[in-house]
Protein backbone atom coordinates (compact mmCIF):
# COMPACT_ATOMS: atom_id res chain seq x y z
CA UNK A 1 0.00 0.00 0.00
CA UNK A 2 1.26 3.23 -1.01
CA UNK A 3 1.22 6.11 2.02
CA UNK A 4 -0.38 9.63 1.64
CA UNK A 5 -3.82 9.60 3.08
CA UNK A 6 -3.65 9.14 6.81
CA UNK A 7 -7.39 9.54 8.53
CA UNK A 8 -7.71 8.97 12.20
CA UNK A 9 -4.55 6.77 12.68
CA UNK A 10 -5.00 5.07 9.72
CA UNK A 11 -2.81 4.49 6.21
CA UNK A 12 -5.21 3.81 3.57
CA UNK A 13 -4.75 4.11 -0.64
CA UNK A 14 -8.61 3.67 -0.92
CA UNK A 15 -8.03 1.94 -3.94
CA UNK A 16 -7.16 5.35 -5.75
CA UNK A 17 -4.90 6.49 -8.64
CA UNK A 18 -1.56 7.40 -8.00
CA UNK A 19 0.37 10.54 -8.12
CA UNK A 20 4.26 9.77 -9.17
CA UNK A 21 6.84 11.40 -7.43
CA UNK A 22 10.22 11.87 -9.45
CA UNK A 23 13.53 13.21 -8.10
CA UNK A 24 14.08 16.19 -10.37
CA UNK A 25 18.07 15.90 -10.31
CA UNK A 26 17.08 12.15 -12.28
CA UNK A 27 13.94 12.17 -13.49
CA UNK A 28 13.60 8.48 -11.15
CA UNK A 29 10.84 7.80 -9.51
CA UNK A 30 11.26 8.54 -6.09
CA UNK A 31 7.64 6.87 -4.94
CA UNK A 32 4.36 6.92 -5.46
CA UNK A 33 1.13 8.50 -3.60
CA UNK A 34 -2.38 7.62 -3.30
CA UNK A 35 -4.40 10.62 -5.36
CA UNK A 36 -6.59 11.40 -2.45
CA UNK A 37 -9.76 14.07 -3.38
CA UNK A 38 -12.90 15.41 -2.02
CA UNK A 39 -14.15 12.21 -0.36
CA UNK A 40 -11.11 11.78 1.53
CA UNK A 41 -10.76 15.05 2.32
CA UNK A 42 -14.04 15.67 3.89
CA UNK A 43 -13.30 12.27 5.77
CA UNK A 44 -9.59 13.63 7.22
CA UNK A 45 -11.94 17.05 8.46
CA UNK A 46 -14.65 15.04 9.91
CA UNK A 47 -11.42 12.95 11.76
CA UNK A 48 -10.24 15.92 13.00
CA UNK A 49 -13.88 17.34 13.94
CA UNK A 50 -14.31 14.27 16.15
CA UNK A 51 -10.84 14.72 17.77
CA UNK A 52 -11.10 18.02 18.88
CA UNK A 53 -13.34 18.15 22.09
CA UNK A 54 -10.15 15.64 23.72
CA UNK A 55 -7.28 17.65 22.07
CA UNK A 56 -8.70 20.94 23.10
CA UNK A 57 -9.14 19.81 26.19
CA UNK A 58 -5.65 18.33 27.10
CA UNK A 59 -3.54 20.32 29.15
CA UNK A 60 -1.11 22.60 27.11
CA UNK A 61 1.50 20.90 28.79
CA UNK A 62 0.14 17.21 27.38
CA UNK A 63 0.12 18.85 24.05
CA UNK A 64 3.45 20.35 24.86
CA UNK A 65 5.01 16.97 25.35
CA UNK A 66 3.76 15.16 22.23
CA UNK A 67 5.32 17.74 20.32
CA UNK A 68 8.52 17.15 22.05
CA UNK A 69 8.30 13.93 21.47
CA UNK A 70 7.93 14.68 17.95
CA UNK A 71 10.67 17.19 17.84
CA UNK A 72 13.05 14.48 19.38
CA UNK A 73 12.22 12.06 16.55
CA UNK A 74 13.16 14.35 13.82
CA UNK A 75 15.98 14.83 15.17
CA UNK A 76 16.78 10.67 15.98
CA UNK A 77 15.25 10.31 11.76
CA UNK A 78 17.38 13.67 10.82
CA UNK A 79 19.89 11.78 8.56
CA UNK A 80 16.99 9.61 6.89
CA UNK A 81 14.51 12.86 6.40
CA UNK A 82 17.20 15.22 4.96
CA UNK A 83 17.82 12.43 2.17
CA UNK A 84 14.46 11.87 1.55
CA UNK A 85 14.02 15.68 0.91
CA UNK A 86 17.39 15.80 -1.51
CA UNK A 87 15.91 13.13 -3.19
CA UNK A 88 12.37 14.50 -3.64
CA UNK A 89 12.88 17.95 -3.98
CA UNK A 90 16.62 18.12 -5.18
CA UNK A 91 18.09 20.85 -2.42
CA UNK A 92 21.75 19.94 -1.69
CA UNK A 93 21.63 17.64 1.30
CA UNK A 94 23.47 20.13 3.72
CA UNK A 95 20.17 22.49 3.11
CA UNK A 96 18.11 19.28 3.56
CA UNK A 97 20.09 18.51 7.12
CA UNK A 98 19.60 22.24 7.99
CA UNK A 99 15.68 22.22 7.12
CA UNK A 100 15.57 19.43 9.29
CA UNK A 101 16.64 21.15 12.39
CA UNK A 102 14.64 24.56 11.11
CA UNK A 103 11.93 22.34 10.33
CA UNK A 104 11.70 20.82 14.60
CA UNK A 105 12.56 24.04 15.81
CA UNK A 106 8.33 25.39 15.32
CA UNK A 107 7.49 22.40 17.52
CA UNK A 108 10.25 23.09 19.89
CA UNK A 109 9.39 26.40 20.02
CA UNK A 110 5.55 26.78 20.11
CA UNK A 111 5.78 23.34 22.57
CA UNK A 112 7.09 26.10 25.02
CA UNK A 113 4.76 28.50 23.86
CA UNK A 114 1.69 26.85 24.02
CA UNK A 115 2.02 27.09 27.82
CA UNK A 116 1.82 31.01 27.18
CA UNK A 117 -1.30 31.52 26.05
CA UNK A 118 -2.12 34.44 28.54
CA UNK A 119 -5.90 35.93 28.49
CA UNK A 120 -6.11 39.02 30.64
CA UNK A 121 -8.85 40.81 33.04
CA UNK A 122 -9.88 44.35 31.89
CA UNK A 123 -10.52 47.16 35.47
CA UNK A 124 -14.00 47.66 34.51
CA UNK A 125 -15.82 50.87 34.79
CA UNK A 126 -18.58 49.90 36.78
CA UNK A 127 -18.90 48.61 40.03
CA UNK A 128 -21.14 45.41 39.50
CA UNK A 129 -19.21 44.11 36.48
CA UNK A 130 -16.18 41.85 35.84
CA UNK A 131 -14.48 41.75 32.18
CA UNK A 132 -12.35 39.10 31.02
CA UNK A 133 -10.48 38.06 28.00
CA UNK A 134 -10.22 34.06 27.34
CA UNK A 135 -7.91 32.43 24.27
CA UNK A 136 -9.59 29.48 22.90
CA UNK A 137 -8.24 27.07 19.67
CA UNK A 138 -9.54 28.52 16.32
CA UNK A 139 -10.32 24.78 15.84
CA UNK A 140 -9.67 22.40 13.01
CA UNK A 141 -7.05 24.06 10.91
CA UNK A 142 -6.79 22.66 6.95
CA UNK A 143 -2.66 22.97 5.86
CA UNK A 144 -1.73 23.59 2.01
CA UNK A 145 2.10 23.15 1.76
CA UNK A 146 4.48 24.08 -0.78
CA UNK A 147 7.24 22.01 -1.64
CA UNK A 148 10.34 24.45 -1.40
CA UNK A 149 10.84 23.70 2.22
CA UNK A 150 8.99 20.06 2.20
CA UNK A 151 9.31 19.75 5.94
CA UNK A 152 9.68 22.99 7.67
CA UNK A 153 7.02 24.79 5.93
CA UNK A 154 4.40 21.91 7.54
CA UNK A 155 6.21 22.03 11.57
CA UNK A 156 5.56 25.98 10.94
CA UNK A 157 1.78 25.11 10.70
CA UNK A 158 1.42 21.92 12.91
CA UNK A 159 3.81 23.15 15.79
CA UNK A 160 1.68 26.22 16.84
CA UNK A 161 -1.81 24.54 15.99
CA UNK A 162 -1.39 21.62 18.36
CA UNK A 163 -0.31 24.01 21.35
CA UNK A 164 -3.04 25.98 20.61
CA UNK A 165 -5.08 22.89 21.12
CA UNK A 166 -6.57 22.78 17.09
CA UNK A 167 -6.29 19.14 15.15
CA UNK A 168 -5.07 19.22 11.72
CA UNK A 169 -5.11 18.41 8.40
CA UNK A 170 -2.83 18.80 5.71
CA UNK A 171 -2.88 18.90 2.20
CA UNK A 172 1.44 18.15 1.25
CA UNK A 173 2.38 19.41 -2.74
CA UNK A 174 2.44 16.67 -5.22
CA UNK A 175 6.45 17.32 -5.94
CA UNK A 176 7.40 16.48 -2.23
CA UNK A 177 3.99 14.29 -0.57
CA UNK A 178 6.97 11.73 0.61
CA UNK A 179 8.64 13.83 3.38
CA UNK A 180 5.04 14.56 4.75
CA UNK A 181 4.71 10.95 5.09
CA UNK A 182 7.32 10.56 7.03
CA UNK A 183 6.37 13.18 9.29
CA UNK A 184 3.09 12.41 9.93
CA UNK A 185 4.32 8.84 10.57
CA UNK A 186 6.77 10.25 13.07
CA UNK A 187 3.88 12.18 14.95
CA UNK A 188 1.94 8.52 15.13
CA UNK A 189 5.21 7.13 16.89
CA UNK A 190 5.13 10.44 18.74
CA UNK A 191 2.08 8.58 19.96
CA UNK A 192 0.08 11.98 18.82
CA UNK A 193 -4.13 10.84 19.55
CA UNK A 194 -5.88 9.65 16.76
CA UNK A 195 -7.56 11.91 14.70
CA UNK A 196 -5.23 15.38 15.24
CA UNK A 197 -3.33 15.07 12.72
CA UNK A 198 -4.62 13.89 9.42
CA UNK A 199 -3.00 13.90 5.91
CA UNK A 200 -4.27 13.55 2.38
CA UNK A 201 -2.49 13.50 -0.91
CA UNK A 202 -3.70 13.95 -4.15
CA UNK A 203 -5.58 16.70 -6.25
CA UNK A 204 -4.89 19.67 -5.39
CA UNK A 205 -7.56 21.29 -6.17
CA UNK A 206 -10.43 19.11 -5.01
CA UNK A 207 -9.21 19.05 -1.62
CA UNK A 208 -8.46 22.61 -1.30
CA UNK A 209 -11.57 23.41 -1.70
CA UNK A 210 -13.10 21.13 0.23
CA UNK A 211 -10.85 22.60 2.88
CA UNK A 212 -12.46 25.83 2.00
CA UNK A 213 -16.21 25.43 1.88
CA UNK A 214 -16.32 22.68 4.76
CA UNK A 215 -17.63 24.55 7.51
CA UNK A 216 -15.86 22.12 10.22
CA UNK A 217 -12.64 23.78 8.99
CA UNK A 218 -12.06 26.85 10.79
CA UNK A 219 -8.98 27.95 9.16
CA UNK A 220 -6.84 27.55 6.27
CA UNK A 221 -3.48 28.31 6.62
CA UNK A 222 -1.12 28.17 3.16
CA UNK A 223 2.30 28.72 1.85
CA UNK A 224 2.42 29.18 -2.28
CA UNK A 225 1.92 31.64 -4.95
CA UNK A 226 0.41 34.99 -4.81
CA UNK A 227 -1.80 34.00 -7.67
CA UNK A 228 -3.41 31.01 -5.74
CA UNK A 229 -4.17 32.62 -2.67
CA UNK A 230 -6.02 35.23 -4.24
CA UNK A 231 -8.01 31.97 -5.21
CA UNK A 232 -8.06 30.78 -1.64
CA UNK A 233 -9.97 33.89 -0.65
CA UNK A 234 -12.22 34.01 -3.11
CA UNK A 235 -13.33 30.48 -2.23
CA UNK A 236 -13.37 31.00 1.46
CA UNK A 237 -15.10 33.88 0.84
CA UNK A 238 -18.69 32.38 0.95
CA UNK A 239 -17.67 31.28 4.86
CA UNK A 240 -15.51 33.81 5.75
CA UNK A 241 -12.99 31.27 6.40
CA UNK A 242 -10.57 32.68 9.29
CA UNK A 243 -6.97 32.43 6.98
CA UNK A 244 -3.07 32.58 7.01
CA UNK A 245 -1.42 33.11 3.91
CA UNK A 246 2.33 32.97 3.12
CA UNK A 247 2.33 34.39 -0.34
CA UNK A 248 4.95 35.31 -2.79
CA UNK A 249 7.47 37.71 -2.69
CA UNK A 250 10.14 39.78 -4.67
CA UNK A 251 12.92 41.01 -1.86
CA UNK A 252 14.68 43.59 -2.98
CA UNK A 253 18.33 44.13 -1.65
CA UNK A 254 19.98 47.54 -0.80
CA UNK A 255 23.44 48.01 -0.73
CA UNK A 256 24.26 51.42 0.69
CA UNK A 257 27.90 53.06 0.49
CA UNK A 258 28.76 52.63 3.97
CA UNK A 259 28.03 48.84 3.72
CA UNK A 260 31.22 46.03 4.13
CA UNK A 261 30.98 45.26 1.34
CA UNK A 262 32.72 41.90 1.49
CA UNK A 263 30.06 40.61 3.96
CA UNK A 264 27.03 42.47 2.10
CA UNK A 265 28.24 40.45 -1.50
CA UNK A 266 28.69 37.19 0.95
CA UNK A 267 25.14 37.82 2.51
CA UNK A 268 23.69 38.54 -0.65
CA UNK A 269 24.46 35.41 -2.39
CA UNK A 270 23.44 33.53 0.41
CA UNK A 271 20.35 34.91 0.42
CA UNK A 272 19.54 34.92 -3.51
CA UNK A 273 20.95 31.51 -3.87
CA UNK A 274 19.59 29.60 -1.16
CA UNK A 275 17.81 26.75 -1.52
CA UNK A 276 19.38 27.39 -5.22
CA UNK A 277 16.54 30.68 -5.78
CA UNK A 278 13.80 28.93 -4.85
CA UNK A 279 12.89 30.77 -1.23
CA UNK A 280 10.02 32.82 -1.21
CA UNK A 281 12.66 35.47 0.86
CA UNK A 282 15.28 35.00 -1.54
CA UNK A 283 16.68 38.43 -2.60
CA UNK A 284 15.54 39.03 -5.80
CA UNK A 285 16.93 42.33 -6.72
CA UNK A 286 19.82 43.85 -6.18
CA UNK A 287 20.67 48.19 -5.65
CA UNK A 288 23.81 48.98 -4.68
CA UNK A 289 24.83 52.51 -4.71
CA UNK A 290 27.25 54.00 -6.90
CA UNK A 291 30.51 54.51 -5.40
CA UNK A 292 30.81 50.84 -4.79
CA UNK A 293 29.14 49.50 -7.24
CA UNK A 294 31.91 48.20 -9.01
CA UNK A 295 33.41 46.62 -6.19
CA UNK A 296 30.82 45.10 -4.57
CA UNK A 297 30.09 43.38 -8.19
CA UNK A 298 33.35 41.77 -7.65
CA UNK A 299 32.51 40.33 -4.59
CA UNK A 300 29.65 38.86 -5.51
CA UNK A 301 31.35 37.42 -8.45
CA UNK A 302 34.09 35.95 -6.97
CA UNK A 303 31.58 34.16 -4.43
CA UNK A 304 28.99 33.41 -7.05
CA UNK A 305 31.50 31.98 -9.23
CA UNK A 306 32.62 29.34 -6.25
CA UNK A 307 28.95 28.05 -6.49
CA UNK A 308 28.34 24.13 -8.32
CA UNK A 309 25.01 23.13 -9.43
CA UNK A 310 24.51 18.90 -9.38
CA UNK A 311 22.68 16.53 -7.96
CA UNK A 312 21.95 17.47 -4.06
CA UNK A 313 23.68 14.51 -3.29
CA UNK A 314 27.17 15.22 -4.59
CA UNK A 315 29.03 16.64 -1.75
CA UNK A 316 30.27 19.94 -3.29
CA UNK A 317 26.63 20.86 -4.32
CA UNK A 318 25.70 24.07 -3.46
CA UNK A 319 22.74 24.18 -6.25
CA UNK A 320 20.55 21.39 -6.76
CA UNK A 321 17.97 21.09 -9.75
CA UNK A 322 15.16 23.51 -10.67
CA UNK A 323 12.03 21.83 -9.22
CA UNK A 324 10.08 21.38 -13.28
CA UNK A 325 10.16 22.73 -16.75
CA UNK A 326 7.88 26.33 -16.02
CA UNK A 327 10.15 26.90 -12.94
CA UNK A 328 13.11 26.51 -15.48
CA UNK A 329 11.80 28.20 -18.50
CA UNK A 330 10.68 31.24 -16.15
CA UNK A 331 14.30 31.58 -15.27
CA UNK A 332 15.27 31.55 -18.84
CA UNK A 333 12.67 34.30 -19.88
CA UNK A 334 13.82 36.19 -17.26
CA UNK A 335 17.38 36.22 -17.61
CA UNK A 336 17.13 36.19 -21.81
CA UNK A 337 14.66 39.67 -21.33
CA UNK A 338 17.16 41.21 -19.21
CA UNK A 339 19.87 40.92 -21.44
CA UNK A 340 17.75 41.77 -24.51
CA UNK A 341 17.46 44.89 -22.83
CA UNK A 342 20.66 45.58 -21.82
CA UNK A 343 21.97 43.99 -19.04
CA UNK A 344 25.42 42.19 -18.87
CA UNK A 345 25.70 38.52 -17.82
CA UNK A 346 28.86 38.34 -15.92
CA UNK A 347 28.37 34.74 -13.97
CA UNK A 348 26.36 31.95 -15.75
CA UNK A 349 23.63 33.02 -17.74
CA UNK A 350 23.39 29.28 -18.74
CA UNK A 351 20.55 26.21 -18.24
CA UNK A 352 20.77 22.75 -18.97
CA UNK A 353 17.56 20.65 -19.74
CA UNK A 354 19.29 17.25 -19.87
CA UNK A 355 17.64 14.22 -21.34
CA UNK A 356 16.07 12.43 -18.58
CA UNK A 357 13.94 15.42 -18.10
CA UNK A 358 15.57 17.31 -15.45
CA UNK A 359 16.13 20.85 -15.56
CA UNK A 360 19.57 22.61 -13.94
CA UNK A 361 20.28 26.94 -14.17
CA UNK A 362 24.14 28.19 -13.24
CA UNK A 363 24.01 30.49 -10.90
CA UNK A 364 23.95 33.51 -12.83
CA UNK A 365 24.63 37.29 -11.80
CA UNK A 366 23.18 40.06 -13.92
CA UNK A 367 24.80 43.58 -13.95
CA UNK A 368 23.64 47.09 -15.29
CA UNK A 369 19.89 45.76 -14.74
CA UNK A 370 17.06 48.61 -15.04
CA UNK A 371 13.57 48.85 -13.22
CA UNK A 372 11.97 48.17 -16.30
CA UNK A 373 13.52 44.41 -16.80
CA UNK A 374 10.75 41.50 -16.36
CA UNK A 375 13.33 40.31 -13.32
CA UNK A 376 12.79 43.62 -11.48
CA UNK A 377 9.16 43.50 -11.53
CA UNK A 378 8.76 39.75 -10.88
CA UNK A 379 9.55 36.81 -8.55
CA UNK A 380 12.14 34.71 -10.30
CA UNK A 381 12.30 31.82 -7.64
CA UNK A 382 15.40 30.32 -9.28
CA UNK A 383 19.45 31.30 -9.35
CA UNK A 384 19.79 34.46 -10.78
CA UNK A 385 21.01 38.12 -9.20
CA UNK A 386 20.47 41.05 -10.89
CA UNK A 387 22.06 44.07 -9.91
CA UNK A 388 21.02 47.92 -10.50
CA UNK A 389 23.20 51.19 -9.43
CA UNK A 390 21.06 53.60 -7.62
CA UNK A 391 22.36 56.88 -6.19
CA UNK A 392 20.47 57.93 -2.80
CA UNK A 393 18.86 56.31 0.02
CA UNK A 394 15.85 57.75 -1.22
CA UNK A 395 15.82 56.34 -4.69
CA UNK A 396 16.90 52.80 -3.29
CA UNK A 397 14.27 52.74 -0.99
CA UNK A 398 11.66 54.03 -3.69
CA UNK A 399 12.94 51.17 -6.10
CA UNK A 400 12.76 48.44 -3.12
CA UNK A 401 9.12 49.43 -2.74
CA UNK A 402 7.79 49.40 -6.22
CA UNK A 403 6.32 46.55 -6.06
CA UNK A 404 3.19 44.71 -4.80
CA UNK A 405 4.78 42.36 -2.91
CA UNK A 406 5.91 43.37 0.37
CA UNK A 407 7.43 39.49 1.99
CA UNK A 408 10.93 40.30 2.68
CA UNK A 409 13.81 43.24 2.51
CA UNK A 410 17.24 43.36 2.95
CA UNK A 411 19.49 46.38 3.71
CA UNK A 412 23.64 46.30 3.97
CA UNK A 413 24.55 49.35 6.26
CA UNK A 414 27.23 49.76 8.62
CA UNK A 415 25.28 53.46 9.69
CA UNK A 416 23.31 52.73 12.98
CA UNK A 417 20.67 56.34 11.93
CA UNK A 418 21.00 55.63 8.16
CA UNK A 419 20.46 51.70 8.24
CA UNK A 420 17.54 52.42 10.41
CA UNK A 421 15.95 54.72 8.56
CA UNK A 422 16.26 52.70 5.51
CA UNK A 423 14.91 49.84 7.35
CA UNK A 424 11.89 51.58 8.85
CA UNK A 425 11.17 53.01 4.65
CA UNK A 426 10.55 49.64 3.79
CA UNK A 427 7.22 48.20 3.76
CA UNK A 428 7.88 44.71 4.07
CA UNK A 429 7.28 42.09 6.81
CA UNK A 430 11.06 40.81 7.59
CA UNK A 431 13.99 42.91 6.77
CA UNK A 432 17.68 41.88 7.13
CA UNK A 433 19.86 44.60 8.36
CA UNK A 434 23.37 43.24 7.97
CA UNK A 435 21.58 39.28 7.70
CA UNK A 436 20.94 37.42 4.77
CA UNK A 437 19.23 34.48 6.66
CA UNK A 438 16.91 36.05 8.90
CA UNK A 439 14.18 33.17 9.64
CA UNK A 440 14.05 31.90 12.87
CA UNK A 441 11.19 29.76 14.38
CA UNK A 442 11.27 32.38 17.11
CA UNK A 443 10.48 35.23 15.51
CA UNK A 444 7.41 36.26 12.98
CA UNK A 445 7.12 35.45 8.94
CA UNK A 446 5.07 37.22 6.60
CA UNK A 447 4.34 39.52 4.73
CA UNK A 448 2.71 43.07 3.98
CA UNK A 449 0.37 43.67 0.56
CA UNK A 450 0.01 40.66 -1.50
CA UNK A 451 2.54 38.63 0.59
CA UNK A 452 -0.19 37.62 2.45
CA UNK A 453 -2.26 37.72 5.82
CA UNK A 454 -0.86 36.83 9.20
CA UNK A 455 2.64 35.81 10.82
CA UNK A 456 4.10 31.95 11.18
CA UNK A 457 6.65 31.75 13.65
CA UNK A 458 7.30 33.85 17.01
CA UNK A 459 4.05 34.86 19.44
CA UNK A 460 2.38 36.22 16.33
CA UNK A 461 2.36 32.21 15.23
CA UNK A 462 0.28 31.21 17.84
CA UNK A 463 -2.31 33.32 17.77
CA UNK A 464 -3.13 32.74 14.32
CA UNK A 465 -4.83 29.70 15.76
CA UNK A 466 -6.67 31.26 18.60
CA UNK A 467 -9.55 32.83 18.91
CA UNK A 468 -10.20 35.78 21.70
CA UNK A 469 -13.31 35.52 23.39
CA UNK A 470 -14.51 38.51 25.93
CA UNK A 471 -16.69 37.23 28.80
CA UNK A 472 -18.80 40.20 30.52
CA UNK A 473 -19.52 39.20 34.11
CA UNK A 474 -22.48 40.71 35.81
CA UNK A 475 -22.60 40.78 39.41
CA UNK A 476 -25.61 40.45 41.22
CA UNK A 477 -26.58 42.50 44.18
C1 LIG B 1 9.59 30.05 2.16
O1 LIG B 1 10.25 30.09 1.15
O2 LIG B 1 8.37 30.16 2.13
C2 LIG B 1 10.18 29.81 3.53
C3 LIG B 1 11.52 30.36 3.72
C4 LIG B 1 11.97 30.40 5.15
O3 LIG B 1 11.28 29.91 6.04
O4 LIG B 1 13.03 30.96 5.38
Amino acid sequence: MDKGIFINNEWSDYDLEKVKVVNPATGDLVGTVPKGGKKEAKMAIDAAHDAFPSWSNLTAYDRAAYLEKLHDLMHEHEDELAKLMTEEMGKPLKESKGEVQYAASFLKWFAEEGKRIYGRTIPSSKENKRMQVIKQPVGVVGAITPWNFPAAMITRKLGPALAAGCTFVVKPPNETPLTAVRLVELCQEAGIPKGVVNLVSGKSSEIGEELLSNPKVRKVTFTGSTEVGKLLMKQGAEQVKNMSLELGGHAPIVVLDDADIKYAAQQTVASKFRNGGQTCICGNRIYVQEKIYDEFIEEVVAVTEKLKVGNGFEDDTDIGPMINKDAYEKVEKHVQNAIKQGAKCVVGGKGQEAENGTYFYEPTVLIDVEPSMLIMNEETFGPVAPIQKVKTDEEAVKYANMTPYGLAAYVFSEHYSRGLKVVEALDYGIVGWNDGVPSAAQAPFGGMKQSGLGREGGIEGIEEYLETKYISIGLKE
